[in-house]
């Protein structure tokens, strides 16, 4: 890989606390611009956490305190001038259960593009356009496009996941952040994910969580291994299974442990 790549995400001597509890500790991270990064490390090491770290959205979860810093692409997003509502625009986020709102296929892909409408409502040439676009960058177009008024929670899993991620792409964002996002579909549908996340790298940053250590070598171009909300290693993924530096991350991806 000669591309040179941007840095989308770092921290530097990020700390974060759950009250008196300590679930990261000392995160000093460059995730790179464009490709797919996975997150693995045993249950409760602080995957999750740290992925909430990158939109902000642990704040919801009360008496978080974090200290150290979080830039993304190169802007603090501590910084007072930072619009949480942009943040989120930029920094999409799925889940281990696919959530469509209990409403038609196209009105969750047009969603966002509502509420974060400023002037005036828009245009219904405008949605129609962001649904044709969005369900075609997630392969759902053929399928549903007879089907945009059926109710998105009636989808397989596997569409309602890919609808997850369409209904972020109106909002434009640069990074999209996956927890889990396979961990309620079958073999098929874990296939079609990896198959549209790889689709999707370039224009997209993804950081994705993942349990299955096969899905991290398969789908990632590089591999964050946490353990007690430490980082113990950063590398490229075929360095990582291949020839981990860290005896602790050889341990945990020969099945030691986790
Ligand atoms: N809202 C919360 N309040 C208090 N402690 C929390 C909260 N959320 C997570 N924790 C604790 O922080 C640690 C890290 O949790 P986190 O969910 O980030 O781990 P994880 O690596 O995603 O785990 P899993 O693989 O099970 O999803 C765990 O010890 C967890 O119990
Ligand atoms: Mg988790």
């Amino acid at each position: 890989m000669s591309e040179m790549h941007h840095i989308a995400i770092s921290t530097r001597a990020l700390d974060l606390w759950y009250g008196s509890f300590q679930a990261l500790r000392n995160i000093n991270v460059s995730i790179k611009d464009g490709i797919i990064t996975s997150l693995i490390g045993p249950s409760g090491c602080g995957k999750t956490t740290l992925l909430r770290c990158f939109n902000r959205v642990n704040e919801r979860y009360g008496n978080v305190r974090t200290s150290g810093t979080i830039e993304l692409l190169g802007k603090n997003i501590y910084d007072p001038d930072i619009s949480l509502i942009e943040l989120r625009k930029s920094v999409g986020m799925v889940f281990q259960r696919p959530n469509p709102l209990p409403i038609s296929v196209y009105e969750n892909v047009v969603f966002g593009l509502r509420i974060h409408a400023t002037d005036g409502k828009p245009h219904r040439d405008e949605l129609d356009a962001a649904v044709e676009k969005s369900l075609t960058e997630v392969g759902l177009w053929k399928d549903l496009k007879d089907r945009l008024h059926d109710r998105a929670v009636g989808l397989q899993l596997e569409q309602q996941q890919k609808l997850c991620i369409a209904r972020l792409l109106p909002l434009k964002p640069e990074i999209i952040l996956m927890d889990e996002p396979c961990s309620a579909l079958d073999v098929e549908g874990t296939r079609g994910i990896e198959e549209l996340m790889f689709a999707l790298k370039g224009r997209y940053t993804i950081v994705i969580v993942t349990h299955n250590m096969a899905q991290a070598r398969r789908a990632s171009d590089e591999c964050i291994f946490m353990l007690l909300g430490e980082l113990i290693e950063h590398t490229r993924t075929g360095d990582l299974f291949l020839n981990p530096k860290n005896p602790k991350t050889a341990e945990y991806i020969e099945g030691r442990y986790g």
